[in-house]
């Protein structure tokens, strides 16, 4: 090969190589131009004596040096470019992320918290794990209750129980200090119900005592008054009927006058007019006793309401295991 032939084999390779523009492109190039089988490495083998060895030597520096110029600025050129395609602009906005709230029974809890609060009481924390004796001997239930049975309730052994009600923290409350006691608790309770529209096995209830001299059942009449129409609204009206628990005497069932109808008669009342809200009563004076307090001198009012149903009923939900169901389609109505 003639050193004409030799330089222009060079400045062909060179010019392909300059010309490519990315990197797949410079390595197509480089096995044309510059491969085993190209016309430039062919001519190498051909070469016999010693100044065609330079100047063959030479083109082939010049031809490497070119290739490796022509990658680094490949390769610095696609790095800003996907520095610039695939920045990050953290000073846009992320839109797209809904703030939460509180689910429907917190909102009911913390609700009846205040009212409460407003009233003066305390909130205070019962024990969702409780021993026998509190949940049901100190509250006078009969050895053979019902609710003493392991088919309704969830025993942990022979002694312990996970509370199937708030009442036992009355125990605990007043065990804890003197009176006067105004107290409100409120949490979970378990029962082995099988769940349907108005039953889960886990729900809540919120518990309230009073004990203090000279309390009457008006007192309970007007404080759960005051609660019924804080919770289902100023015009409502309330009734109280007689009931039975174990440890209430008297006991009543607290009913409000239905805030669908007013008290015509509609689905939500089952057309009586009234909803029946839950229990309450005047504190057996066994309680006392229980707790060291004197019953002669003290007398007290507790009740106890479950807040699943509090908010079905003012809701109109018709299926309380909706609440446990976790569906945001409902829960972002409230
Ligand atoms: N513990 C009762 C229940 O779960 C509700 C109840 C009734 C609580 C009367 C009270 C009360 O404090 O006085 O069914």
């Amino acid at each position: 090969m003639d050193a004409d032939a030799l330089t222009r084999l060079t400045e062909e390779a060179i010019a392909a190589i300059e010309a490519a523009q990315t990197s797949d492109e410079l390595e197509q190039v480089r096995v044309t131009h510059f491969g085993q089988k190209s016309p430039l490495r062919l001519a190498g083998r051909e070469i016999r004596d010693p100044a065609a060895g330079k100047a063959f030597n030479a083109a082939r520096q010049a031809v490497e040096n070119s290739i490796e110029k022509r990658e680094e600025a490949l390769a610095r050129s696609e790095l800003d470019r996907r520095l610039a395609e695939e920045r990050v602009d953290v000073t846009l906005p992320v839109g797209g992320w809904e703030r939460g709230h509180l689910h429907l029974i917190t909102q009911v809890r913390r609700e009846v918290e205040d009212i409460f609060l407003g009233l003066g009481y305390r909130v205070v924390d019962g024990r969702e794990v409780e021993t026998t004796r509190y949940n049901f001997d100190a509250l006078a239930f009969p050895p053979g209750h019902a609710s003493r049975s392991p088919l309704a309730s969830v025993f942990l052994d022979d002694e312990t129980v996970l509370r199937t009600e708030t009442s036992p923290s009355q125990i605990r409350a007043m065990e804890a200090q003197e009176p006067p006691v105004y107290i409100v608790t409120l949490g979970r309770v378990y029962r082995r119900d099988t769940p349907d529209a108005t039953h889960t096995p886990t729900f809540h209830q919120v518990e309230g005592l009073a004990v203090d001299e000279g309390i009457t059942l008006a007192d309970l009449e007007g404080t759960l008054d005051f609660l019924l129409r804080k919770l289902f609204g100023e015009e409502r009206r309330t009734e109280f009927r007689t009931h039975y628990f174990p440890f209430t005497e008297p006991s009543i069932e607290a009913y409000v006058s239905c805030h669908v109808c007013d008290g015509s008669g509609c689905p939500v009342c089952r057309h009586s007019g009234w909803i029946e809200v839950g229990g309450a009563g005047m504190v057996d004076p066994k309680l006392f006793e229980f707790v060291g307090y004197d019953p002669e001198r003290y007398t007290g009012f507790a009740f106890g309401w479950g807040l699943e149903r509090i908010a079905v009923l003012r809701h109109g939900i018709p299926d309380l295991r909706e609440l446990w169901r976790d569906d945001l389609r409902l829960l972002r109505q409230f």
